[in-house]
């Protein structure tokens, strides 16, 4: 997919600040798979448990058959479990809505995506959603704490409790406990269907958005669709121990090799980890460098409107941070 591409233009990025990097490149995904059998190797997390960093770009997983998604695999593995994606509108990018900013938070270590599911009797197939206490009382206190040290005032749990009674049930019951240590912050809590569609009628409306791990993936791609796109939208898989900055976006096999990728979600995934890192002025300076070049409008790759290219895109930022 685009991986290759948009990590290759945010490391001339971030380089570009003059910090001194010392790089180890881990190919994963398809073509690890290619060449080693397996689309996950084990020195690619000895090499992150190692640097406790990684810069990652996207990795495609196989409809109905195949491997199993390592970007899954990667977060249960090295226990990422808190996946922060900032949605906040950008200068001259068309979209509907101004002044977006919120902040969705997902759990990343369970839910459905605990690959539990088997053939009951033929044509009959369970998926098992796993909750548990542990991972929801954590996310939601990542949460809370992230709205303490950022300035938030709102925090909406996002669930479907009148339906998964039980799962859902104890999703809310772990974020109305965690939520009373917080009495400076206010909490609410909304179904999810209901979520999307105040969402898409004012996303204006939310500060910070707290859901589980299907939910969030979900919510997620469609908060990009208000600043621009998934060309435009940064994340961050969070642990105790490591962290993994990649962008909301997928391995968008369609534009893949073609020089058409937007690069400026892994850019601003960077600027996440520099922030990550202390670096505040580096990351401020690629933020400024990615808006100077939404604003110029002149060099923009076609999801935006334009007809510039990865590489070139990445070359006009990384002039401005150097020049800043
Ligand atoms: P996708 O996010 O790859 O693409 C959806 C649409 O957005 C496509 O039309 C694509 O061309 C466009 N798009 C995505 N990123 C873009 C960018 N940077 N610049 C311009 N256009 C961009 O989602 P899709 O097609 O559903 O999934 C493709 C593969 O990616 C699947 O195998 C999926 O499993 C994987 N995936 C991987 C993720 C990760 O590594 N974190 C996250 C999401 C999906």
């Amino acid at each position: 997919g685009i991986g290759p591409e948009v990590v290759g233009a945010a490391v001339r990025v971030l380089e570009s600040t003059g910090l001194s990097f010392r790089w180890e490149n881990e190919t994963a995904g398809a073509g690890a798979l290619a060449t080693e059998g397996t689309a996950l190797p084990e020195r690619v997390l000895t090499s992150v448990r190692k640097n406790k960093l990684a810069l990652k770009g996207p990795t495609g997983t196989p409809v109905g058959s195949g491997h199993r998604s390592i970007n899954v695999d990667l977060r249960k593995r090295l226990d990422l479990y808190a996946n922060l994606r900032p949605v906040k509108t950008l200068p001259g990018v068309k979209s509907r809505y101004d002044n977006v900013d919120l902040i969705v938070v997902r759990e990343n270590t369970e839910d459905l995506y605990s690959g539990l599911e088997h053939v009951v009797v033929p044509g009959v197939v369970e998926s098992i959603k796993i909750i548990t206490e542990k991972a929801s009382t954590r996310i939601a206190r990542f949460a809370f704490e992230y709205a303490r040290t950022h300035g938030r005032k709102r925090i909406s749990s996002v669930h479907k409790a009148n339906i998964m009674k039980l799962s859902d049930g104890l999703f809310l019951d772990c974020c109305r406990a965690v939520a009373k240590g917080y009495p400076e912050i206010s909490y609410d809590e909304i179904i999810v269907d209901n979520a999307c569609m105040q969402l898409v009628l004012d996303p204006t409306r939310f500060d910070m958005l707290l859901l589980e791990n299907l939910y969030g993936d979900i919510v997620s791609d469609l908060c990009a669709g208000f600043i621009g796109g998934l060309g435009m939208a940064p994340g961050a898989n969070i642990g105790e121990d490591s962290a993994i900055f990649e962008a909301v976006h997928g391995s968008a096999p369609d534009i893949a090799g073609k020089n058409l990728a937007n690069p400026m979600a892994l850019i601003l995934s960077g600027a996440m980890m520099l922030d990550h890192l202390g670096e505040h002025a580096a990351a401020g300076r690629v933020r400024a460098a990615v808006h100077a070049v939404l604003r110029e409008g002149a060099k923009l790759t076609r999801d935006l409107g334009g007809t510039a290219g990865t590489i070139e895109i990445a070359e006009a930022i990384a002039l401005k941070v150097a020049g800043a």
